[in-house]
């Protein structure tokens, strides 16, 4: 390592323990700036990508950042109508944008088995899948399958989603998967007694992070069980940007941050990057601009590894797979 690339390591981690200066765009800015290895133009034309809620927000721009490198992109969205506005939008700003519009509830384990189940007869290599939706409830909700409703949508329908994709995934060359977490998960640990949050008064928040923390807990294991695959796993936060569920769900938060936050296009910048960068990058970590980032920050968030295949068992029976 150089002394100035040395020198750039140390202020990148320590930008990353100032959420104003690390998350915002002014951390963004300030790491780019030593970024030389953005993926290649064209980089995955001809390959195939699915992004889920990928009809506003980060979702969109990472759709329309896959498409830009060449890839034909699946917007997956649980309404076709804002999915096809998406389409249109994003076919506006480059006509070449090879787009279409799936539908599926990723909360929904029963929609989730019978997409995979339709899209496997129509599309045999899948080279990338970002688990991009999102939601942060005001109060505890339960779907169909009576769990918890962060649980199923940032973890278990991902979960699911993936196993049943694992031979389009397979049959690609260089899959790569993609779990889009938060720096929110930075403030909790494991809850291995209650994932579906029955106990105590519930926080869509703690809900939120618990969940987000749960996506980056489980990463090593999912690297580990597809690598026979050559399947690739990442987790990764990206950021604070001003998207429709900010302006929602954190009002407060967004006034009071607003010129801080960054654009879409800035959080979905590492989604982009992990996804088409070459050589890729080392499965089964936690990433944050284009590098590598702790677990952990805070003591009182660290966990066995015997609690981490604890919540790994309750997902895998959850979605019925083996817990291999
Ligand atoms: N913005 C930030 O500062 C920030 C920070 C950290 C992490 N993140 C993460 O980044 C991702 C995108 O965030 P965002 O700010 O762009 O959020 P957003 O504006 O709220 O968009 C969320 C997307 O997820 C979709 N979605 C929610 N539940 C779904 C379900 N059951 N099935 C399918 N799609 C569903 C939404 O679809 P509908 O339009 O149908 O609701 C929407 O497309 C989320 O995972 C979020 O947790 C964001």
């Amino acid at each position: 390592m150089s002394v100035q690339s040395g020198v750039r390591s140390l202020f990148d981690a320590a930008l990353d323990r100032t959420i104003v200066g690390g998350y915002t765009r002014v951390g963004y800015q300030l790491r780019q700036s030593g970024w030389a290895d953005d993926p290649a133009p064209g980089a995955l034309q001809g390959r195939t990508a699915l992004v889920t809620g990928a009809n506003r927000g980060i979702g969109k721009a990472i759709a329309a950042g896959l498409a830009r490198l060449g890839a034909t992109v699946l917007l997956t969205v649980r309404d076709r109508d804002s999915g096809e506005l998406a389409r249109t939008e994003i076919i506006g700003s480059n006509s070449e944008a090879d787009v279409a519009v799936e539908v599926c509830d990723m909360s929904d384990l029963s929609a989730v088995r019978a997409f995979a189940a339709d899209l496997s007869t129509r599309v045999s290599e899948l080279n990338v899948l970002v688990h991009n939706a999102g939601v942060l409830p005001s109060t505890r909700i339960e779907t169909a399958d009576q769990h918890e409703v962060t649980l199923a949508t940032h973890v278990l329908g991902p979960l699911l989603l993936t196993e049943c994709l694992v031979p389009i995934l397979g049959a690609a060359d260089d899959p790569r998967l993609i779990l889009m977490s938060s720096g929110g998960m930075y403030t909790q640990s494991l809850p291995t007694d209650d994932p579906e949050y029955l106990d105590g008064r519930y926080s869509g928040v703690t809900a939120y992070a618990r969940t987000k923390r749960m996506q980056v807990a489980l990463t090593p294991i999912l690297a580990r069980r597809w690598a026979g695959e050559h399947i690739r796993v990442y987790s990764m936060h990206p950021g604070r940007a001003d998207t429709p569920g900010v302006a929602t769900s954190l009002p407060a938060f967004r006034n009071l941050t607003g010129p801080l936050l960054r654009t879409p296009e800035q959080a979905a910048d590492t989604a982009l990057w992990l996804a088409a960068t070459q050589p890729a990058p080392p499965t089964g970590g936690f990433w944050h601009d284009r590098r590598p980032r702790p677990e952990h920050y805070l003591p009182f968030t660290r966990y066995s590894d015997r609690e981490r295949q604890r919540l790994w068992r309750y997902c895998a029976y959850a979605v019925g797979i083996d817990n291999a």
